[in-house]
């Protein structure tokens, strides 16, 4: 193995005193995100994992946890500390980081586990956490009440309500000393919801969920996700949620994905003692192996055989280490994926791998309010099993919402068909939610026809076909079938329907059957006639004539000619108009009267590949650009400008919760800043948070928003970088990514 040198990475720097126990994000994807939350010894990067170090018994030094591995965070036990009079006497004297000489951040527990395992605990409630404080740990652990998932509910509510009864007192005794305020509720919802809405309010820096070990020691993923789905969304978003005793990294990603972003664990070296590895997929005995199940840099140069000869101790410690570069390769792998965008198809990745984590993916993807309504029917037989047993499927509505919201969309990049989870996966239901929210048909549609067999996007393919329909049957509403559900042909180069990777008869679902009725109603189109082409091969225009024929556009054929190149250009213009209008419909929010009334007189900017590139509002200034990437839009200063003045209900006067529901047609939300930032996003900076005063509820990550002073000065706009429940709480981070700001009258 590689030597390793104590000092070979440098000591953390303390954070700026300001900022202290404050927690930003620095990326996300969906509720899944990388944060940095700071402490006196450095900046913690989440997702992390806090090795659980005894002091007592150290498998792996906590200095070469340090240097070698990078980690930034150990977890250790107050209540042991506090009970071996040489310990505590070393750790009041010279500091719990110089007993376990590591430099980086130090959260201890307070004993609540001990009294799991072995009863009471003879500790007081004020004492230990002062104690904690006495010997200079970064975060501290209340003494929390274990609510085990066999007791019965009142024994739950019990242990909930007797840890925030404790929750006051604590926070006081451990003065400026930041502190764990651990959720309990075993496995009752509403139990960890009321935990939550408890410990919220108090002046906790992290939220641990606490009362999971023995959920997890039984494979009870489900019961692991449903816990998870109750506690984060009432918790204050801005901190930190700590899943206390998971170690194993089969649960990040979908841990990750709901929310966490601090893991502990004792696994590694638990594990390693009787000769078991962890791997993303489960554990493995060392005894049956011939090769590694992962090549780890530490077992590199030895076979499961040269470690079966070790020594008992040089072996459990070999094997600490491969059980500690596993966790941290999952951890770096979800990480990654969290930049990318894919943290959820990770997790639906991973849950293949163990029968347990693949029912918990597949109570936790199945939308509880429409259940079986929402798919096509080849999706629901392996989903309609997993929730037979879950008969209140129909309260986790809030929850399933808090997920959805959160998702941007339009993304970059494509979307991975991952067989019929795909059409779950949270960000293609949040694309679907908002143009079955948003979008309208014009007025003067009199049916529709819908194309499919083939990917997008699909106007370069059937460009000729599309002109030729909005010249001779501007009455019909021209839809495309997607294996992700039908879009209106404005929307036709949009992610994620346009970007699907899939096999080819992937997309031969037929356009027909009760799924499909139902994709045309949720567009409003369900009483419409209509009639279907398939797009595939040669002979489209003959099926398509065929098609409008039985929509009785009969009789016509004769003038439905060939189009004269500027019939044709003028269709094509239209065509561009219906896009720019739809897009400001279904991206930014708009009122489809608004979105006409600002696409009136637009003129286009094309590019060499005939697409547009520019759009010009009637007096000729450059409102929007499409963009190629996602089909998405971005706002100019005039255009935003112009969307601005056609708000008409007042501005936000506070911090408004989540009200996404009902907002179709309010526009971009608004979020007003304080005076100290106005300057600034004059000048097109980004807006921290901290220096925000209200911001409309249906505020989402990756949207457009509009910035304004208090005095309701439209000062800028930007793409807002969290959801309006997080603009309320964070106080550090990038809140709202400024695209454009108006300059003051003074300053032109
Ligand atoms: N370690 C694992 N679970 C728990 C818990 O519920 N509370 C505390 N304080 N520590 C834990």
């Amino acid at each position: 193995m590689v030597a390793w040198k104590e000092g070979a990475r440098p000591d953390p720097k303390p954070c700026r005193p300001q900022d202290r126990s404050r927690f930003e994000i620095t990326q996300r994807d969906g509720r899944a995100r990388l944060g940095r939350l700071h402490t006196d010894h450095g900046v913690l990067e989440t997702p992390a994992l806090l090795p659980v170090v005894n002091p007592n018994i150290r498998t792996i030094e906590p200095r070469e946890m340090w240097d070698r591995y990078g980690i930034g965070a150990l977890i250790t036990n107050s209540y042991i500390i506090w009970k071996h009079e040489d310990l505590k006497e070393q750790a009041q004297a010279n500091g719990v980081h110089e007993l376990l000489n590591f430099p980086g951040v130090i959260m201890t527990d307070s004993g609540t586990f001990q009294s799991y395992i072995y009863g009471d605990v003879e500790v007081g409630i004020d004492e230990i956490v002062s104690f904690q404080r006495s010997i200079g740990v970064d975060i501290a652990t209340m003494l929390d009440v274990f609510s085990r998932p066999d007791m019965t509910m009142d024994e739950v509510e019990h242990a909930v309500r007797e840890t925030e009864k404790r929750a006051a007192q604590s926070v006081v005794a451990t003065a400026d000393t930041m502190l764990n305020g651990p959720i309990q509720g075993g496995v009752f919802r509403e139990l960890r919801t009321l935990s939550a809405q408890l410990m919220g309010p108090h002046g906790f820096s992290v939220h641990p969920i606490g009362g999971i070990v023995p959920v997890m020691e039984q494979q009870r993923y489900k019961e692991y996700a449903k816990i998870m789905l109750s506690t984060i969304p009432y918790l204050p978003p801005e901190r930190p949620v700590h899943m206390f005793g998971c170690g194993h990294p089969m649960l990040f990603p979908m841990s990750i994905a709901l929310g966490a972003d601090l893991f502990d664990s004792a696994a590694y070296a638990i594990f390693a003692r009787d000769g078991r590895l962890l791997t993303p997929w489960g554990t493995e005995r060392i005894d049956e192996l011939v090769d590694w199940p992962m090549l780890m840099p530490c077992v590199a140069t030895v076979s499961p055989e040269d470690v079966r000869k070790m020594e008992t101790l040089a072996r459990e410690q070999l094997l600490a280490k491969f059980n500690l570069e596993v966790t941290l390769s999952e951890l770096a792998r979800c990480k990654q994926a969290v930049r990318e965008g894919k943290i959820w198809q990770l997790a639906e990745q991973r849950s293949h791998l163990h029968p347990a984590l693949r029912e918990a993916f597949l109570w936790l993807s199945t939308p509880p309010k429409l259940g079986p309504d929402i798919s096509n029917e080849l999706l629901f037989t392996e989903r309609e099993a997993a929730m037979d047993t879950d008969k209140d499927r129909g309260m986790w509505e809030d929850a399933w919402d808090w997920l959805v919201w959160s998702q941007h969309t339009p993304r970059t990049g494509g979307v991975m068909w991952g067989g019929d989870d795909t059409f779950v996966r949270p960000h293609i239901q949040q694309a679907r939610r908002l143009l079955h929210t948003r979008w309208v048909a014009p007025p003067q549609t009199r049916s529709v026809l819908v194309f499919h067999g083939i990917k997008g996007p699909f106007r370069s393919r059937l460009n000729d076909r599309f002109i030729w329909l909005q010249h001779h049957c501007p009455d019909v509403q021209v839809l495309m079938l997607t294996p992700i559900g039908l879009v209106p042909i404005s929307l036709e180069d949009s992610n994620p329907f346009a970007h699907l990777d899939a096999p080819s008869w992937v997309l031969n679902h037929r356009p027909e059957g009760p799924w499909f009725e139902r994709e045309l109603a949720r567009l409003g189109l369900g009483d419409l006639p209509y009639a279907t082409v398939n797009a595939q091969g040669d002979g489209v225009r003959l099926r398509m004539e065929t098609a409008l024929a039985s929509l009785k556009h009969k009789g016509e054929s004769e003038v439905m000619n060939d189009l004269e190149k500027d019939m044709a250009s003028k269709a094509d213009n239209e065509l561009n108009m219906r896009q720019a209008q739809d897009k400001m419909i279904v991206m930014l929010n708009v009122d489809a009267t608004v979105a006409a009334s600002s696409t009136h007189g637009m003129s286009f900017l094309i590019n060499r590949q005939g697409r547009v590139r520019n759009v010009m509002d009637a007096q000729g200034d450059h409102i929007l650009s499409p963009r190629l990437y996602d089909g998405g839009i971005s706002l100019t200063n005039a255009g935003a400008s112009l969307i601005a003045k056609a708000r008409s209900s007042p501005l936000p006067t506070r911090m408004e919760g989540c009200e996404w529901r009902g907002t179709a047609g309010f526009g971009p939300a608004a979020v007003i800043v304080e005076g100290d930032a106005e300057p600034f996003v004059r000048k097109g900076r980004n807006v921290f948070h901290g220096f925000i005063s209200a911001c409309d509820g249906w505020l989402a990550p990756g949207e457009a928003c509009l910035i304004y002073n208090q005095a309701g000065e439209l000062l800028g706009h930007g793409i807002s970088q969290c959801t309006s429940d997080e603009m309320a709480g964070f106080q550090k981070g990038v809140a709202v990514k400024t695209r454009g700001g108006f300059p003051s009258e003074e300053e032109v």
